[in-house]
């Protein structure tokens, strides 16, 4: 699964080396990161999204998202600093005005969530701030020394522009997470699992690995 997703990164900026990447962060995307920084890649060109990142946490924090990202990838390539996105005001706008993504990759959440649009998020939701659900809290407690310390609210790319993203990898490890895909990829579309908004999606691919 991770070297699958590592090769489609790959081929996506060899074959347009100014591609537009949507990019996650979490357990799940890290052997993809360890297989893709083994490519000799040009990211000169590259720009890349990241879905989310927790509100009030600085960029140094070892479990931000910043450092996760730098730690996992940036630190590893050339991609330039000024081609690094992380959610803001503009985001929509400039990634609609980049010509929409090229490639996302995703991981779900236990209640269905991709980035952080949370049950209940709507199918064109914007970038934005939320509020994590209680599990999502608990879930990513264990990268804090405390669940007290684990953000409540985060910034997070809207169902809109993942939505209108080119193409889509959800990648998804561990038996944990089997029930929440299985209800998301075969069960009805419904805001209360928001990647199953991701079935009529018309090039997703969904991997598995237990
Ligand atoms: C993180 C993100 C989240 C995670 C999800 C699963 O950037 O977008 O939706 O993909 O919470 O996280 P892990 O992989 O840690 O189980």
């Amino acid at each position: 699964m991770s070297e699958y997703a590592a090769s489609v990164v790959a081929e996506t900026i060899e074959s347009k080396p100014d591609c537009k990447l949507g990019l996650p962060t979490g357990s799940t995307p890290i052997g993809m990161y360890k297989n893709l920084i083994q490519f000799d890649l040009d990211w000169s060109n590259v720009k890349t999204f990241n879905l989310d990142e927790y509100e009030n946490i600085s960029h140094a924090h070892p479990e931000s998202y910043h450092m996760y990202m730098r730690k996992n990838l940036f630190s590893h390539v050339n991609l330039k600093e000024k081609n690094i996105h992380f959610p803001n005001n503009e985001y929509d706008k400039t990634i609609k005005a980049e010509g929409n993504l090229d490639l996302t990759i995703l991981g779900i959440g236990h209640n269905g969530h991709i980035a952080f649009n949370e049950p209940g998020s709507a199918l064109t939701s914007k970038t934005r701030k939320v509020k994590l659900a209680e599990e999502t809290i608990q879930a990513n407690s264990r990268f804090f020394k405390t669940v007290d310390e684990v953000p409540k609210h985060a910034f997070t790319m809207g169902l809109q522009t993942i939505r209108e993203s080119k193409r889509i990898i959800l990648i998804a490890s561990g038996s944990d997470k089997w029930d929440i895909l299985d209800e998301c990829f075969n069960g009805n579309v419904t805001t209360d699992r928001p990647a199953s908004m991701l079935q009529v999606h018309p090039k997703i691919e969904v991997f598995y690995a237990s």
